[in-house]
C-alpha cells in the first residue's frame, strides 16, 4: 500500500528507515549492486546538500502526486520519499523513469530502496522520460511535484520540461537538479521567459567549485538544483511565438566595443552635466556590451563618490575634471 498515513506512526517509521539507508550510502560513498558491482556514488548522485534541498522541498510542499525523472543511484528519490513522509505520507506511488537503471546502473537504486523497504513507495518505468511522460498526459495524468535530473543535453532537458509544464498542475512546483550547467539553465530559463514560471529557491554546494563560476552578466547566479513553480493561470501567449531567452544567458555574447564607447561617451557627457545617476545607468550599460573595460569600470565606480573624494582618488584626468 502506497499511503503510509494509514497510521503516523508508519510514515515517521518509513522516513527512519529511509533515513537511515541514505546514512549510509553518503558514509559508504559508494552503492551495492545485485550482480556484485561495486561503483563510487558520485559523480552521478546527488550529493547530501541538494538531497537535503529536496528532502525540504518535498516536506515544505507535501505534494500528493509526484514523478521523477533520471533515479540514478537513487539518492534523490530516497530524499524525496523522506520528505513526503515526514509530511505525512506518500499518497500515491512516486512515479520514476529511467532507461538505464539496469544497463548502466546495475539496478542500484532499486536495491537500495529495496534495503530500505521503500518499494511499495515508488512506481518505477524503465523506459526513456521523452517516450513515457506523452504517455502519462494522453493518459490525464497530474503531479503537483516532478524532479529532473535525467538527460541533461539541450534537447533532453528541454523535453523534460516542455512534458513537465503539461503534466505539472496549475501551482505546481518542478525541481531540476544540474541547473549550473548551460543546457539545463537555458531549457529553465525558457520556463521562466515563456511560460511565466517563478523561481522558488536554489541551492549550491558550499564546496562546489562552481559556486562562483556560474554568474553571467544580467542574470543572477545559477544555482546547481533550483525549483520554479508554474504560474496558476496560463499564460496568454496569443501570437508570440517566442520570448528570446538567450540574451542574459550566453558568456560568448560578442563585445560590442562601438556601443560600449557611445554609451560611456554619454555617460561622461551626463557626468559632465552633473547627472550622476543618468551617468551610472549609462556606464552599467556600456559595461554590459564590454565587461572587461576598466576605464568603465572606474567611472561607473566614480559615480558613487562624492566629487570632491573621486576627484582626489583619480587626479586631474580628463574625465575626473567633467566632474
Ligand atoms: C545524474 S543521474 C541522476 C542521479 C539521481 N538523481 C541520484 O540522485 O542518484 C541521471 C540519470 O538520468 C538517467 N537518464 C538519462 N537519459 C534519460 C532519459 N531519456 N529519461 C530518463 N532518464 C534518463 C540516467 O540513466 C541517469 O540515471
Amino acid at each position: 500500500m502506497a499511503d503510509a498515513t494509514s497510521s503516523p506512526h508508519s510514515a515517521q517509521d518509513a522516513a527512519a528507515r529511509i533515513r537511515a539507508q541514505i546514512d549510509k550510502l553518503y558514509r559508504e560513498g559508494v552503492i551495492h549492486c545485485d550482480d556484485g558491482f561495486t561503483k563510487s556514488l558520485y559523480p552521478t548522485s546527488v550529493t547530501p546538500g541538494r538531497g537535503r534541498f529536496l528532502a525540504d522541498l518535498a516536506r515544505k510542499l507535501a505534494p500528493r502526486a509526484t514523478l521523477e525523472v533520471g533515479m540514478g543511484w537513487g539518492l534523490s528519490t530516497l530524499h524525496l520519499l523522506e520528505g513526503m513522509l515526514q509530511a505525512g505520507g506518500v499518497h500515491q506511488p512516486h512515479v520514476i523513469m529511467d532507461p538505464f537503471q539496469h544497463s548502466n546502473l546495475h539496478g542500484g537504486a532499486l536495491r537500495a530502496i529495496r534495503e530500505a523497504s521503500a518499494m511499495e513507495l515508488i512506481e518505477f518505468h524503465e523506459v526513456p522520460a521523452e517516450i513515457h511522460m506523452p504517455k502519462l498526459v494522453e493518459q490525464g495524468r497530474k503531479f503537483d511535484f516532478i524532479f529532473i535530473d535525467g538527460d541533461h543535453r539541450f534537447d533532453g532537458a528541454f523535453v523534460d520540461l516542455v512534458f513537465a509544464n503539461k503534466l505539472l498542475v496549475p501551482g505546481g512546483v518542478m525541481a531540476v537538479d544540474d541547473t549550473e550547467l548551460d543546457p539545463v539553465y537555458l531549457a529553465c530559463r525558457f520556463a521562466e521567459t515563456n511560460w511565466n514560471y517563478s523561481f522558488v529557491d536554489g541551492h549550491t554546494d558550499r564546496t562546489s567549485e562552481g559556486a562562483g563560476r556560474h554568474r553571467y552578466r544580467n542574470a543572477r547566479p545559477r544555482p546547481q538544483i533550483g525549483a520554479w513553480r508554474k504560474p496558476t493561470a496560463e499564460p496568454e501567449r496569443g501570437q508570440v511565438h517566442f520570448n528570446s531567452f538567450v540574451e542574459d544567458f550566453s558568456p560568448y555574447i560578442r563585445i560590442n566595443r562601438l556601443k560600449s564607447n557611445r554609451l560611456a561617451h554619454e555617460g561622461l557627457v551626463a557626468l559632465r552635466e552633473g547627472d550622476r545617476e543618468a551617468a551610472r545607468r549609462l556606464f552599467r550599460a556600456a559595461l554590459q556590451q564590454d565587461p572587461a573595460n576598466v576605464k568603465n569600470i572606474f567611472r561607473y565606480l566614480r559615480t558613487y563618490l562624492p566629487p570632491g573624494i573621486a576627484r582626489m582618488l583619480t587626479g586631474r584626468s580628463k574625465d575626473a575634471a567633467a566632474d
